[in-house]
């Protein structure tokens, strides 16, 4: 069975190094926004293009799944509906998600974030203590229920379906 692999965690916790590990691993297609958008645009989103292509990223996902092979969405995920339409969507294609949660602590993200901006200024952006917190803040921690691939949650109020969910969040995943 085709796996679908979620990073999930805030910037700088180590997700797209452990990412790269699982793709050899795996022989997983790794999908990350950030590799992207630098080359595109020089910044991590303008003008919500960042969705844009996160949709195309999943939507491309979809296919390497769809043909059973292995897949990983680098994204950060720091919603839990996001994580939750994911899952159906894998489950929709006939494969299995594995939520690869990587926590880290507020010291040693500051640390990696600055470092990682003076060894290399072109590939990454600035980040501050203060807005490292706010963004601790409103990430949503993955729950227990979230780790053994078999979640499947109602979709949000508001939405009859994950697809109608999908298609409002990722609006380009879908076609
Ligand atoms: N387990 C680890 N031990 C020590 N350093 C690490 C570890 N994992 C990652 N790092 C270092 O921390 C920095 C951030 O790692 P990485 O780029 O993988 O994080 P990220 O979660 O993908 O960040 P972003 O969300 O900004 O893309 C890098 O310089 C990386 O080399
Ligand atoms: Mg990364």
């Amino acid at each position: 069975m085709a796996t679908l692999f979620l990073m999930v965690g805030l910037p700088g916790s180590g997700k797209t190094t452990r990412a790269r590990e699982l793709e050899r691993e795996h022989a997983a297609i790794r999908m990350s926004p950030d590799e992207w958008m630098k080359p595109l645009f020089g910044v991590s989103d303008m003008d919500g293009r960042r969705d844009v292509l996160e949709g195309r990223l999943i939507w491309t996902a979809s296919q390497v799944l769809r043909l059973g092979n292995n897949a990983i969405l680098d994204f950060g995920l720091w919603g839990r509906d996001e994580r939750a339409g994911l899952h159906w969507l894998a489950g929709s294609l006939g494969a299995t998600v594995q939520t690869v949660f990587v926590p880290v602590d507020p010291g040693t993200q500051l640390e990696r974030v600055q470092q990682r901006f003076v060894d290399d200024p072109s590939g990454t952006w600035e980040m501050d203590a203060a807005t490292l917190d706010r963004w601790r803040a409103v990430f949503q921690k993955p729950g227990p229920e979230e780790l053994d691939g078999s979640w499947r949650p109602e979709p949000p109020a508001g939405y009859a379906s994950w697809l109608d969910w999908l298609s409002d969040r990722w609006s380009t995943s879908l076609i």
